[in-house]
């Protein structure tokens, strides 16, 4: 498995693959892996073989948090990283630091951003204004570096793989992008690099979003509920868990991600959920 830091070098190898005729499979992460983004570089190699390459990128893009979120406390273990990478078959592990990425030569070198303005407008980019701006920018760059044939996104950002699709198609990428299942601990809750932080306590009251969305997808399927009845049902279901402070739930098309009024079977939920300081999200189809 090879390590590379340099964006020119990644890029060089990438061409090189591309001359040769090379599928690569990548997968974008920001590091802290854990199995969720392993069963994403297992599809990377389902889609490429053995013939192509598998490529993870650990950065964590300092563009996509807020100024009052955690870019500083972001969990970071590059060792652990690479051991987990080299056991699950990894080819390269690209590990640009930020003056690769975005300063160039001197701070204040870089002011060119990537912005998807329609799916990025609800949910995640209400409370995260700038967040999808950085994602959709750090996404393209990486992608000209990699040269992926296909790139695999988890279902675990719903909203994110959808705007990484748009873009994809806008901006003529040719890539295919794939997104893989959540993968989710014993008693549901996804698994999140975030989960991290959070206290014994807080680790037992995270399992209510699993549980928020068993209990949606449980009464749509006895009879369609209009979403505004049923946010404020989930707002009461909230009060079990005195850690957890609903941030949002939204019922919506899982392809347009227009809101609906009426949610049925088939509805897309989404949430997000402060659980003490951290915030969690998950999403699924009722
Ligand atoms: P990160 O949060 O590290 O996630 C990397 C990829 O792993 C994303 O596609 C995410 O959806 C997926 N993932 C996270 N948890 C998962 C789970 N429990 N099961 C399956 N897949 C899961 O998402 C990002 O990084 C960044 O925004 C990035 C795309 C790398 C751009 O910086």
């Amino acid at each position: 498995m090879r390590i590379i830091s340099s964006a020119v070098g990644m890029q060089k190898l990438a061409r090189f693959w591309q001359r040769q005729g090379v599928r690569v499979g990548f997968v974008p992460t920001m590091g802290y892996l854990h199995a969720g983004h392993l069963s994403l570089v297992r599809a990377a190699r389902k889609h490429v073989g053995k013939s192509g390459r598998v490529v993870v990128s650990i950065y964590v893009n300092p563009t996509q948090f807020g100024p009052a979120e955690d870019l500083a406390s972001y969990p970071r273990d590059l060792k652990r990283d690479l051991q987990l990478c080299r056991a699950a078959g990894v080819d390269v592990v690209f590990t640009p630091g930020d003056a690769e990425m975005y300063l160039g030569k001197a701070e204040g070198n870089y002011s060119t951003y990537i912005i998807e303005e329609k799916l990025s407008q609800s949910m995640e980019g209400v409370t995260r204004p700038a967040h999808f701006r950085g994602v959709t920018t750090v996404v393209a760059k990486l992608f000209h570096l990699v040269l992926p044939a296909v790139a695999v996104f988890g279902q675990k950002d719903f909203q994110q793989a959808a705007i990484i699709r748009r873009m994809v198609a806008d901006l003529n990428f040719p890539v295919k992008i794939i997104v893989a299942p959540t993968l989710r601990e014993g008693d549901g809750l996804a698994m999140s690099s975030r989960n991290k932080y959070l206290d014994a306590e807080q680790r037992s009251q995270a399992v209510i979003l699993f549980h928020a969305l068993q209990a949606a997808k449980a009464a749509v399927a006895r009879q369609s509920i209009s979403a505004a009845r049923l946010k404020s049902d989930l707002k009461e279901f909230f009060t079990a868990a005195p850690q957890a402070r609903l941030d949002y739930v939204e019922f919506f098309d899982p392809e347009t991600l227009e809101p609906v009024a009426e949610v049925k079977p088939g509805t897309q939920m989404a949430l997000a959920v402060f659980v003490g300081k951290t915030r969690l999200i998950d999403n699924g189809r009722l």
